[in-house]
């Protein structure tokens, strides 16, 4: 049976410097991969682009993992080859990837380089696939942009969803063409690990906390389903640097 997230519930995090946040947020994704494994025998986790995550993936390279039962996801992907430097694979192939010893994680890449149409339809077949064996993802990790975008879903261009887990998402910025889990398929994740960082993040924040998914207009991170974990330093919060 397909897990289904309720209704947005968020649940707030504070450290005070980007290094706690990393290592809060990376103890916790840890917990709850092994705990996933620990009942189920196995787990997935659906990784977020951007530069936040960055520390949280060297501190789970370091976190001795059972990762050879660890199936690894994109929450998002621009479409570029998987060595471009704007790519999400490339980083997390840097910061996560090369650093794993033992036995390496099953690896679900999102082929951008197809373009968007293509790409977004293989990779919803993957995501249909996985959620029909094990039901959905145990963890997925979110950022959270300026404009309240999370993953590649942007506001005034969320993607029509027609019951589909992938689509093509398009950015404000370059590389404006994407390819992003859509809300149904973020749904269908049992853990949502969300990440703030800097003053910059400070209005996001604010307008996702203070909205709720029946009203309009509201930003895309604010209409990701289920129990929302914020992890979040005192400059996101409070907007002081
Ligand atoms: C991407 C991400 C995107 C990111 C936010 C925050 O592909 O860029 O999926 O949603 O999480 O833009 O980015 P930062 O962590 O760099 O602030």
């Amino acid at each position: 049976m397909p897990f289904a997230a309720g209704p947005p519930r968020d649940e707030l995090v504070v450290v005070a410097t980007s290094p706690e946040l990393a290592s809060a947020a990376a103890a916790a994704i840890a917990a709850d991969l092994r705990r996933a494994v620990a009942d189920r025998g196995a787990a997935s986790l659906v990784l977020a682009g951007g530069s936040t995550p960055r520390p949280v993936y060297e501190l789970l390279a370091a976190a001795e993992l059972p990762w050879d039962r660890i199936e690894l996801f994109f929450g998002d992907e621009r479409c570029v080859p998987p060595d471009h430097d704007d790519s999400n694979f490339a980083m997390v192939e840097t910061c996560l990837l090369r650093a794993l010893p033992g036995p390496p994680p099953a690896v679900h890449r999102i082929r951008g380089e197809l373009g968007p149409r293509a790409a977004a339809r293989a990779y919803d077949q993957v995501l249909r696939k996985h959620c029909e064996a094990r039901g959905g993802w145990d963890v997925v990790l979110l950022g959270l942009g300026e404009d309240g975008h999370t993953a590649s879903l942007f506001p005034a261009a969320l993607p029509t969803e027609d019951g589909r887990l992938a689509a093509e998402g398009r950015a404000p910025v370059v590389p404006h063409e994407r390819v992003t889990f859509t809300l149904r398929g973020l749904a269908s994740c049992r853990q949502v690990v969300f990440l703030a960082r800097g003053a910059s993040k400070l209005p996001a924040l604010r307008s996702v906390l203070a909205s709720s998914p029946a009203q309009s207009g509201v930003p895309p991170a604010a209409l990701v389903a289920g129990r929302r974990r914020w992890f979040v330093d005192l400059a996101a919060l409070t907007g002081v640097s």
